[in-house]
């Protein structure tokens, strides 16, 4: 089966000449389905650039981004949009739901914004919330749910278009451990029970110790690839069927 990213000696330099900033050097990896990978390394190390560009969000400056075995480094910006609406969920740090929607029509909103009937697109975002066991805070806005509470709603606004892969990029970072750690049940329960392949920045140890594979990245390298074995072994799930 193909890999889901394949990544070959991909480089990113912002600006150009006298001001170049070289960020990603020579980055080689491939990301499998199912897989749960976290992506670790100091601030500025070039974590989120790099998310950015699995999030087909921009493109290399060097190098080859495959996804699904396609060779995306010079596709039409349409195409990268297809594949990202269909294929990509994005979880950050800061939530970044709109505040004067009720979690559940943030959750609808992306479904919307494709043209999905509205009645769909609210059954589809009920079923998500119920996924993050958020069903009974559907009507309220963002600013009346707690931190990890907003997280779950992003997280199901994520998924609302069944996406192949989650790239979540310091989801854990405005909360509390407890809020964290129901954030990180989640993800590793959309890996191991729906096959989703999530993709983890964090600069928590004990987050990336619950992922089989940790990737760490230093000054735009990629210094460490493992696969540390886990106490609770989970099988790497099969791609889940897509509708
Ligand atoms: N658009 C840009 N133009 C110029 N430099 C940039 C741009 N985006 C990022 N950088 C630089 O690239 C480097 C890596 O940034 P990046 O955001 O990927 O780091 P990070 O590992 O995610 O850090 P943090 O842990 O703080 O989030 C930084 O030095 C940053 O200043
Ligand atoms: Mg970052």
């Amino acid at each position: 089966m193909t890999s889901l990213f394949q990544l070959e000696a991909v480089s990113k330099t912002f600006g150009q000449g006298a001001k170049a900033v070289p960020v990603l050097r020579a980055i080689s990896l491939t990301l499998d389905h199912g897989e749960l990978c976290a992506i670790m390394g100091a601030s500025g190390s070039g974590k989120s650039t790099l998310m950015a560009l699995m999030g087909l969000l921009d493109r290399p400056s060097g190098g080859r981004l495959l996804f699904r075995g396609r060779d995306l480094t010079a596709a039409p910006a349409d195409d990268l949009a297809g594949i990202r609406n269909r294929d990509i969920g994005f979880v950050f740090q800061a939530f970044h739901l709109l505040p004067r929607l009720t979690a559940r029509d943030n959750v609808a909103l992306p479904l919307l914004y494709r043209g999905t009937p509205r009645p769909v697109a609210l059954a589809e975002a009920d079923a998500r919330l119920e996924q993050v066991g958020l069903a009974h805070r559907r009507h309220h806005r963002p600013a009346e749910l707690s931190g990890g509470q907003r997280q779950r709603t992003a997280i199901a606004r994520a998924l609302v278009g069944r996406p192949s892969v989650l790239l979540a990029d310091e989801p854990t970072g405005n909360l509390d451990s407890r809020s964290a750690e129901e954030i990180m049940t989640i993800l590793t329960r959309l890996n191991a029970g729906d096959g989703v392949t999530v993709v983890i920045v964090t600069h928590d140890p004990s987050i990336a110790a619950t992922c089989r594979r940790r990737i760490v990245i230093s000054d735009g390298r990629l210094c460490e690839d493992s696969r540390p074995v886990l106490d609770t072994a989970v099988p790497v799930p099969a791609e889940r069927g897509r509708p």
